[in-house]
């Protein structure tokens, strides 16, 4: 889906951004009819707020658009974006440059994204045409590997089964020439990938790992991990109908693992990528994992099953000791891991876990300028005890409930020892209530930060 293409611009209506500052200016220069129609709708240029102008024959002439000002302690660079989603259908193009024209770019595409697989009616949607002076294909792949995860966090578990992710995966692995191995069911075993076949066991669609590697074999080596929980019921520890309704989306960071494959391969980034999705479905049948049952893990460590809910730590884990058995020079994890997370930082603002110190203010860095914010919690070593197995060597269930973000990536660390350094994201891939560039529903993130990083890292092109 091309998302800045096409028309010429010569009958496009121009957007002019305006601020407190620049307003007495830019009202001064209106034609006549336009400053009297600004001033009888009492237009102020409070950010976000819009406004049509008319020409003297009443005709559709241009837009006003309010944005902070400079000033302004916290400016959302999508909003612009704001005008996708309420400007009629038409072409348009900016008058005058907001605070940062790609990100308002990108923000307009990704504000543009709907998910109407299942609509009758489609709408008809503003386009913009892009200024020259911008790399409008790097925007278009950004806004493309979103769309691609947030279609698969939006598409409803029969619809996005274990069968479907593992076919999205292998399809974008072929689109780059990437061949993708698939370890299914009962060869899970075989392979000695003993959690995620005790998850992903009970499900009408058998659990499986999908493994792929892209660019050169020399190159630096990035592996991305992503739970690929296709629907969790919570298993035999099932969870309340409040809590199980969104659960089509706990295969978002699995989506999010793919987003950001997507902008790696198709920016051609010179490094050797590979992707790892445990993909199951937590669900509840005869063959279902019992609270307490004791299962060996890849790496060794046994683990007990303190509850049923707990299962994405369970197929990470596995995943995570692969990953880390070759050593990766950066290893990144996604997951819609707990619900601890939302409860400390909220929907908007996922929390990641690094021990390096480097890396951990490159994401920082990296999160803002790419809008694509996150924050840092501590993989704190005196609540590790917390997740002492009482049966096993280690529990899928803290002891306290509390501090339920860390003690999970706690337990994931268990399972990395070799990569130079090893990031995790517990993600909530959904965003509740529309804001700029983030429609109501499925979201993918901190892909495009990690892509920012790894770009500024590797450089851009392989050569
Ligand atoms: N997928 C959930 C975590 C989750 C819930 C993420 C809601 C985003 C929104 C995970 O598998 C889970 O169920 N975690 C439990 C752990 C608890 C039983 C210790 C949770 O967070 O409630
Ligand atoms: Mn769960
Ligand atoms: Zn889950």
């Amino acid at each position: 889906m091309p998302f800045f293409e096409g028309p010429s611009p010569a009958n496009a209506v121009p957007i002019t951004f305006v601020t407190l500052q620049s307003w007495p200016e830019i009202k001064a220069a209106l034609p006549i009819a336009a400053a009297h129609f600004a001033a009888a709708s009492k237009f102020e240029p409070t950010p976000g707020r819009s406004l049509i102008l008319p020409d003297a024959e009443g005709r559709f002439a241009g837009v006003l658009f309010g944005l902070e000002g400079q000033a302004a302690r916290f400016r959302d660079p999508f909003l612009p974006g704001k005008l996708a989603g309420v400007l009629p259908a038409g072409i348009y193009r900016f008058a005058n440059a907001p605070h940062d024209t790609a990100l308002a770019l990108l923000g307009w595409a990704l504000t543009a994204y709907r998910f109407d697989r299942y609509k009758k009616r489609k709408d008809a949607q503003p386009q913009l045409v892009p200024p020259g002076d911008i790399d409008v294909a790097r925007i278009n792949t950004l806004a493309r590997a979103v769309t691609l995860g947030r279609d698969l966090i939006n598409t409803p578990a029969n619809d996005m089964d274990p069968d479907a992710l593992e076919a999205a995966a292998v399809t974008l692995a072929a689109q780059f020439g990437a061949e993708a191995a698939i370890t299914l069911g009962d060869d899970l075993l075989k392979e000695n990938f003993p959690l995620i076949h005790a998850v992903g066991r009970a499900a009408a669609k058998p659990p499986r790992l999908v493994d792929f590697s892209w660019g050169a074999e020399d190159a630096p080596k990035v592996t991305l991990v992503g739970k690929g929980v296709c629907f969790d019921t919570g298993g035999l520890d099932i969870k309340p109908s409040s809590g199980m309704y969104l659960m089509k989306k706990d295969m978002g960071g699995a989506a999010t693992a793919l987003a950001l494959a997507y902008m790696i391969m198709a920016r051609g980034l010179p490094l050797r990528l590979r992707v790892l999705l445990p993909i199951v479905e937590n669900a509840i049948s005869a063959t279902a994992m019992h609270p307490s049952d004791v299962y060996p893990s890849r790496k060794g460590l046994s683990v007990e099953v303190g509850n049923t809910d707990c299962e994405g730590r369970m197929i990470l884990a596995d995943a995570l000791a692969l990953a880390d058995e070759d050593a990766p020079e950066l290893l990144f994890d996604f997951a819609t891991l707990t619900g601890a997370a939302r409860v400390a930082l909220g929907p908007d603002l996922p929390p990641f876990y690094t021990e390096d110190e480097a890396l951990a203010a490159a994401i920082a860095q990296h999160a803002a300028a790419a809008n694509d914010p996150v924050w840092r919690l501590p993989l704190w070593q005196p609540y590790d005890k917390l997740i002492d197995g009482k049966t096993a060597d280690i529990t899928n269930n803290a002891a306290s409930g509390l501090a339920g973000s860390i003690t999970a990536a706690l337990f994931l660390k268990r399972f990395v020892e070799k990569a130079k350094a090893w990031t995790h994201f517990d993600i909530y891939a959904w965003t509740p209530s529309a804001k700029p560039g983030r429609p109501e529903g499925a979201e993918v993130q901190a892909a495009r930060l990690i892509f920012d990083l790894l770009e500024n890292r590797y450089g851009t092109r392989a050569s």
